[in-house]
């Protein structure tokens, strides 16, 4: 599988987002992360639909849209009036049939379909699920913030996952060029990261880094 490389913008300098946005995207991002928190599900709060709109006009990235958001149902609609092209939805957020019929309102519009876990929730929770996402969405920390720790045990979660799940594996959370090798070898696809990416001096290498990880 290739690996494709999602910066997470909530890492940037939202002062000068559309530079940022383009930083990326000229050094060889393969989609744009978004992480939407709505200080209740996550302790922090980041944007709404209205930015991912603006996003949307200065760039040709993919808008992979992480929702962190409770009663997440409410949202859809307008992060995909947005712009959206990924939605990732938690299994925390939201019930397994509320997930089935979501997934498939959202195929019919072209928007690909992610259910995310976080570190403490077991792959159990998401089995029914799985046959309705285009990919998984594993965090690696405690979603919230950026810049923390990554968590090495979601490592043989990841194992698990690839032998019963085909579509694309993405994981979000202390990304950086030495776990990517793990990453990519446990069955990983899409790596998220955010910190790694916009504080490097250079961010084309920082991107190639965790791409060509092995
Ligand atoms: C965490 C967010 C992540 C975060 C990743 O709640 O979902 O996408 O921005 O940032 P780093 O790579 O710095 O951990
Ligand atoms: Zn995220």
């Amino acid at each position: 599988m290739r690996i494709k490389v999602a910066p997470s913008i909530l890492s940037a300098d939202f002062s000068c987002l559309d530079r940022e946005i383009k930083k990326v995207e000229s050094a060889g991002a393969d989609m744009l992360h978004i992480d939407i928190m709505d200080g209740h599900f996550v302790p922090n709060i980041t944007i709404g639909p209205v930015v991912v709109k603006y996003i949307s006009k200065v760039t040709r990235l993919p808008l992979d849209v992480h929702l962190m958001i409770e009663n997440p149902e409410k949202f859809i609609d307008a992060f995909v009036a947005a712009g959206s092209n990924m939605i990732t939805l938690h299994i925390e957020t939201i019930s397994a049939s509320a997930f089935k019929r979501q997934a498939g309102r959202l195929k019919k519009k072209n928007v690909s379909v992610g259910i995310s876990l976080n570190p403490a929730t077991p792959l159990a929770k998401i089995k029914s699920v799985l046959k309705y996402a285009d990919f998984v969405l594993v965090m690696s920390v405690n979603p919230g913030f950026g810049g923390q720790k990554f968590i090495p045990s979601v490592l043989p979660k990841i194992k698990k996952l690839r032998l019963m799940f085909e579509g694309s594996i993405s994981v979000d959370g202390g990304v950086n060029d030495l776990v990517a090798a793990e990453l990519i070898h446990a069955g990983a696809d899409i790596l998220a990261s955010g910190s790694y990416i916009f504080c490097a001096k250079n961010t084309k290498q920082a991107i190639e880094r965790i791409r060509n990880a092995r």
